[in-house]
Formats: structure tokens, C-alpha cells, sequence
């Protein structure tokens, strides 16, 4: 592997193989999701405990201080909106890798659709921009999404999405948890994979016991979004979810460090 690359990676994924991305890219077809109205003022607080953020160009220009020290993820698919729900699956790419190099992204992403009419499109679309990410050195992670289909997310499905994008060339893979038979996804899956969350649970340990659970079933982390910036204590969450990954607290003991967090925000 070039140095570059390798270079790249180290950045995203830390020395303990373990890693904590917090997206705020929803907006790019959810437009201003709940909690997500100014991205900016959303990620700030938690910059501290990601170890990289992943959005789109336009947000990065206009809403993060260019000074800001995380590796930055950056989004290159879409062209799709919820006012089109069933048609979700039909991205193309909306950012060039030139563009992803002037803004000195550290990877990009984009969503495959596998099992939906844009299987095929998306999943091209993958593959020609892995083309291009090697030959600069840059990490493509594919995102293994369902649209609104999000029953799909069983340990077959997620299984045989994430194998197909490591072997288009995926560097890490972003699927989802599921509770039965993770490890499947996991094992048959070549390249480092972490875990979104969907749309917000509530309870904080039932997420505390997902990300638990796949980091013992070998996902090397997270790239969680709305069940941290949704929450009503973020960085408790954010903090919490730190301790699983890197620290290799129980859920239980990331329900402390989330109630002494909680606390010494609502004392303070
Ligand atoms: C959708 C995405 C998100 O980055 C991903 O789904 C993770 O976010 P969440 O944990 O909120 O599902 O690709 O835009």
C-alpha cells in the first residue's frame, strides 16, 4: 500500500484499530434534519471525541472552521431527495476526487444500493471512484444503504452489501448492527467495517449494547450520527461511545461515564 494511503488510513482508523466517525451528512437528502439545522454549531461540542466527521462539501465550506484538526470524510454521492423517497437509490456522484483533494479530505464516501433498482448504477458509480481513490492515495468507504427500506437489515443482507463493496475496493466499510449473526457480516467481509445507527432509539443503552456488541463481533468502530446529535446529552453520548471503542468499556461502564457526563452538564 502507497504511503499515502496508508497515511490517510492511520488517521482515520487509531492506533488501538479502533475508530469513532460521527456523520453529519443527512442533510443531503434529508435536508435540515432534526438536531442538524446548523451542522456547525451540532458538531462542535463533539469534535473532541470523533476521531473524524463526515459530511458534504457544502457544509464543510460554509460551516467548519478550515483550522479544524479532524480528518474530514467526505461525502460524494447523491442527487436524490426525500421528497422522491422511492427513487432514493438512485445516486450518482456529486463531488469530483479533485474537489475532495483541494478540500484536503483524509477519504471519501459513498452509498451502494444493493437489492434496489440503483444496484447496479451505484454500485459502477463505486467502483470507478475506488479507480480514481487509488490513484491519489485516498480511502473510498462505502456506505451499504437501504433508502427507507430500513427492514432490510438483517445479517444476509448486510453480509452480502458489505462483501460486495470491499471487493469493489472499499477500504472500510459503513453497515449496520444487527443483533443476530453480525459476526457473518464481519467474517466475510475483507476490509475494516463500522457501524451507523439509523434513526434514534430511546434508550442510550440499547445503543451502548449495539456498538458493544460489534466491536466483540470484530467491526472496528462506528460512524454514528443521529443516535449521538439527536440525543438530548450529545456529548455524554459521544463520550460514552468513546469508552466502548476505545477504552473497551462495557455497556454498563459506558452508562456511567454517560450519567456522570449528563451530570456534571446539568450541575454546571
Ligand atoms: C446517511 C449516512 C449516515 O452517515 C449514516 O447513516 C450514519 O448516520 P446514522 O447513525 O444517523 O444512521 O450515510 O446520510
Amino acid at each position: 500500500m502507497d504511503w499515502g494511503m496508508r497515511n490517510r488510513l492511520s488517521k482515520l482508523i487509531q492506533r488501538d484499530g479502533r475508530a469513532l466517525f460521527i456523520p453529519i451528512d443527512h442533510g443531503y437528502f434529508q435536508g435540515p434534519t432534526r438536531k442538524l439545522e446548523k451542522p456547525g454549531e451540532t458538531i462542535k461540542p463533539l469534535l473532541p471525541y470523533a476521531d473524524a466527521i463526515m459530511l458534504t462539501r457544502g457544509i464543510l465550506r460554509n460551516c467548519i472552521d478550515p483550522t479544524v484538526d479532524k480528518p474530514i470524510i467526505l461525502r460524494v454521492s447523491g442527487g436524490t431527495s426525500m421528497a422522491r423517497r422511492a427513487e432514493l437509490d438512485q445516486e450518482g456522484q456529486i463531488t469530483s476526487v479533485r474537489e475532495a483533494i483541494r478540500l484536503n479530505a483524509c477519504a471519501v464516501s459513498m452509498s451502494i444500493f444493493v437489492g434496489a433498482p440503483g444496484e447496479h448504477q451505484t454500485l459502477l458509480n463505486f467502483a470507478r471512484l475506488v479507480d480514481e481513490c487509488e490513484d491519489y492515495g485516498i480511502p473510498a468507504m462505502a456506505v451499504t444503504a437501504v433508502g427507507a427500506e430500513l427492514e432490510k437489515r438483517d445479517a444476509r443482507y448486510l453480509a452480502l452489501a458489505s462483501r460486495i463493496a470491499a471487493e469493489l475496493g472499499a477500504r472500510v466499510v459503513k453497515t449496520y448492527y444487527c443483533e443476530e449473526g453480525f459476526e457473518k457480516v464481519v467474517d466475510g467481509c475483507p476490509v475494516p467495517i463500522v457501524i451507523a445507527g439509523g434513526p434514534k432509539v430511546d434508550s442510550e443503552l440499547e445503543v451502548f449494547n449495539w456498538v458493544y456488541d460489534a466491536i466483540q463481533k470484530g467491526a472496528i468502530g462506528v460512524n454514528l450520527g443521529r443516535n449521538i446529535w439527536q440525543h438530548d446529552y450529545p456529548v455524554a453520548m459521544a463520550k460514552a461511545i468513546r469508552a466502548i471503542i476505545h477504552e473497551n468499556a462495557t455497556p454498563k461502564e459506558a452508562q456511567q461515564v454517560f450519567e456522570e457526563t449528563k451530570r456534571a452538564t446539568t450541575s454546571g
